[in-house]
């Protein structure tokens, strides 16, 4: 059984101060839950997350790294400097990073590698635009942007891996992709990465699923067998309804 794993992505939100704010009321609302819980926040929110969140069962990430261990990369982190900042996960690849900051599946692969290497948590984003959806390349890319990504990482640290599956045009827009649909796309990234690495690595790896996750579809999308959580952007800001969707069982 994959233990299920809800992760809050607070994208460009949050001041360090509102960082310990929201831990802080997020902790008594989410302490009995099932699954893992983990807030990707801001890098220079991580100290006071990481100082808010001690002796509670919320972890701490980032969301994203540079793929060199140090040198003249202005404006860049490391995977060493967010490891000792406290970050235990890093989101790499999101739609926002590929979209607007020049991400590529091949820099993508270079930040999983790096990562790893380093001993954070991955959680790498996949996800079809609304128009590759319609010309029907959802499955072809989806596989292919989850292996390339995964390329040189052993079988054993594949099994590490957490792979969030988000339908570019269901982020931040509302439109969420129906419990069939993302079950089914989840499936087809399990099964590539069943060719490649074998059932047992598979059947381990956590898939998540991410795109206008909230309370109001959080139950029906657990309730499909594929999907092992969610990547929550929106309904992860405020402490009362991140709590509902970390608390889907309940
Ligand atoms: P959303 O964002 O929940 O606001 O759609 C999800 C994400 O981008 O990870």
């Amino acid at each position: 059984m994959r233990k299920a794993i809800i992760a809050g992505n607070w994208k460009m939100n949050k001041t360090p101060k509102e960082a310990t704010e929201l831990v802080n009321a997020l902790k008594p609302l989410v302490k009995d839950a099932v699954c893992d819980v983990v807030v990707c926040v801001p890098a220079v929110d991580i100290a006071n997350a990481v100082e808010a969140a001690a002796g509670s069962n919320i972890k701490v990430g980032a969301q994203n790294v540079h793929f060199m261990e140090s040198g003249a990369y202005t404006g860049e982190l490391s995977a060493a400097m967010l490891k000792e900042a406290g970050a235990e996960y890093v989101i790499i690849g999101h739609s926002e990073r590929r979209q607007y900051f020049g991400e590529t599946d091949f820099t993508v692969n270079k930040r999983v590698l790096a990562a790893v290497k380093a001993g954070l948590k991955v959680i790498v984003c996949v996800g079809e635009k609304k128009e590759e959806r319609v010309d029907g390349y959802t499955d072809a890319l989806v596989s292919y942007q989850t292996l390339i990504a995964l390329t040189g990482l052993t079988p054993d640290e594949v099994k590490d891996v957490i792979i969030a599956y988000e339908p570019v045009w269901a982020i931040g827009t509302g439109l969420v992709a129906t419990d069939e649909q993302a079950n089914e796309t989840i499936g087809v990234i399990r099964k590539a990465i069943e060719g490649k690495y074998g059932k047992d690595v598979a059947d381990t790896v956590r898939i998540q699923y991410g795109g206008s996750m909230k309370p109001a579809n959080v139950k029906g999308l657990m309730a499909q067998p594929e999907i092992d959580g969610g990547l929550i952007g929106g309904a992860s800001l405020k402490a009362d309804e991140f709590a509902l969707v970390v608390n889907y069982d309940k």
